[in-house]
């Protein structure tokens, strides 16, 4: 499938775009530093939802710091149009380099189509765009979110009998799924069908966004729950969703992690403590530490050395027993 580039975006507020100029080439030509050395970043987040986005933030903050780039950032409040402004600006600011992480897939050929006129190049960090264009982005450094998907799948899979919770041969699953539009709730929900495919007693009876959301997460659980229907499992495309809905489990009389299984994606801290305390059943990991690597990448665009054009993060899956050995030792 012809995919994405990425985006990102973060702090302070839209309104707050009293950027100052900074070095950049002229229009159209290849990307350096300023004259000076000094490198300047446009870094366009997609908001504060998740214990997730808020390590991504602080992971872009540092590394900036320490690698010595001038990082202008962004919150565009889960808001693509924010974004944009945020980019537009970034372009009128000449800044070296852009990074983002979008919001949603669609919708960025026009912005990206400007900042490359303008000779700035862009790197997308975590989420993909779903450009034809590849040229319009130097990078994509991210997680493969349909792995993830998959990762979720497998373990009702191969944990099909005890899945079962009320044994009658069915596993219905109810899942809560990201921001929609955006590639990681299409791409986990896309990796999660395909996986339980193999097993044609595992069906999802309903699917609704919770928007990455812990409130979201809890809300919809609890309109899952109202409609009386038997839930086996829970698929929370990220943990403050998974999180949000334990509360309504619990308020509805049920014990999560028993009476209902619960798979959840990212493990941040709230969710491997969850996990560990036998809340979550199964977590697959996304990591937000991608601020080392983006200030790496951005370095070398700018000295115009070759980078890939698809940067995977590492990471792993955790159950109850795994959580609890890592929970000492967890950045985030
Ligand atoms: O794009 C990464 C996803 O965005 C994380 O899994 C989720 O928690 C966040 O909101």
């Amino acid at each position: 499938m012809l995919k994405k580039t990425l985006i990102a975006a973060s702090a302070i507020t839209l309104s707050a775009f009293a950027f100052t100029a900074c070095g950049s080439d002229s229009e159209g030509g290849s990307s350096t530093a300023s004259d000076d050395g000094s490198i300047t970043m446009g870094f366009a987040q997609v908001g504060a939802e998740s214990g997730w986005r808020t390590a991504n933030t602080k992971s872009i903050q540092e590394s900036a710091k320490d690698a010595g780039i001038d990082l202008k950032f962004t919150d565009a409040q889960g808001k693509q149009e924010n974004q944009i402004q945020a980019i537009r600006s970034y372009i009128q600011q000449k800044v070296d380099v852009i990074a983002f992480s979008p919001v949603v897939e669609t919708g960025w050929d026009a912005v990206l189509n400007e900042a490359k006129a303008a000779g700035i190049p862009v790197i997308l960090t975590d989420r993909a765009v779903d450009s034809k264009d590849t040229s319009l982005y130097k990078s994509f450094l991210g997680s493969d979110f349909v792995v993830e998907g998959q990762k979720a799948g497998q373990w009702v899979v191969d944990n099909a009998a005890d899945a079962d919770t009320d044994g009658d041969g069915a596993i219905n699953v109810v899942q809560l799924e990201g921001t929609t539009g955006a590639a990681p709730a299409i791409d986990r929900g896309e990796g999660f069908a395909d996986a339980i495919s193999a097993d044609p007693s595992i069906k999802v009876v309903a699917s609704q966004t919770g928007d990455f959301t812990r409130d979201g997460g809890k809300q919809v659980m609890e309109s899952f729950l109202q409609s009386g229907d038997h839930i086996d499992v829970l698929f929370a495309q990220n943990d403050d969703m998974g999180l949000g809905a334990i509360e309504a489990i619990e308020a509805a009389g049920l014990t999560p992690g028993k009476d209902i299984k619960i798979i959840t994606v990212d493990a941040v801290h709230d969710g491997m403590q969850a996990l560990s305390d036998g809340k979550i059943n199964f977590i697959v990991e996304c990591s937000p530490l991608l601020g080392p690597q983006l200030m790496d990448i951005a370095k070398k665009v700018l000295d115009g050395e070759d980078v890939e054009p698809r940067i995977l993060t590492e990471e792993t899956t955790f159950d109850q027993a795994q959580a609890t050995e890592a929970l000492p030792d967890r950045q985030y």
